[in-house]
């Protein structure tokens, strides 16, 4: 067991955990911050993706015990008293069905954004496309997700 201490959507944490816990876990179970969802364990779908000191990580496949003194956002985080623009865009573009992987796609988006922004670089829809290898959905045909994600990259 290893005690570790982290911010987590503005709030300090501190844990007694098992050294395998994995992030997801550590949110979900210790936490109770299941708005991040595990699809397959493996690094694959993306459902479980979170921001660790501002930038996107798959929780499904980080130690939480390697996290020590981070900074970590879940999707119960990005609403800041209201909605958040990806949040928001998502809902007004229908850039979802079953909702199960839009956690995870929320928090790409905005990622993918935020770096888009601070590179100068434009965030075309070939480039979302690219960007989204690492989130898969089973229910929308993507379409609606990559519209969700320009609308919002207009508005951030
Ligand atoms: S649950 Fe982490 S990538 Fe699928
Ligand atoms: S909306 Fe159902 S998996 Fe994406």
């Amino acid at each position: 067991m290893t005690s570790i201490k982290m911010t987590v959507n503005g709030k300090s944490v501190e844990k007694e955990v098992a050294d395998q816990t994995l992030l997801s876990e550590f949110l979900r179970e210790n936490l109770r911050l299941t708005g991040t969802h595990v699809g397959c364990d493996t690094s694959q779908c993306g459902a479980c993706t979170v921001h660790v000191n501002g930038k996107s990580v798959k929780s499904c496949t980080t130690l939480a015990v390697s996290l020590d003194g981070a900074e970590v956002t879940t999707i119960e985080g990005v609403a800041n008293g209201e909605l958040h623009p990806m949040q928001v865009a998502f809902n007004d573009n229908h850039g979802l069905q079953c909702g199960f992987c839009t956690p995870g796609m929320i928090m790409s988006g905005i990622d993918m954004v935020n770096r888009y922004k601070a590179s100068g670089q434009e965030l075309t829809s070939d480039a979302i496309r690219h960007e989204l290898e690492g989130n898969i959905c089973r229910c929308t045909g993507y379409h609606n997700i990559v519209k969700s994600i320009q609308d919002a990259a207009a508005k951030m």
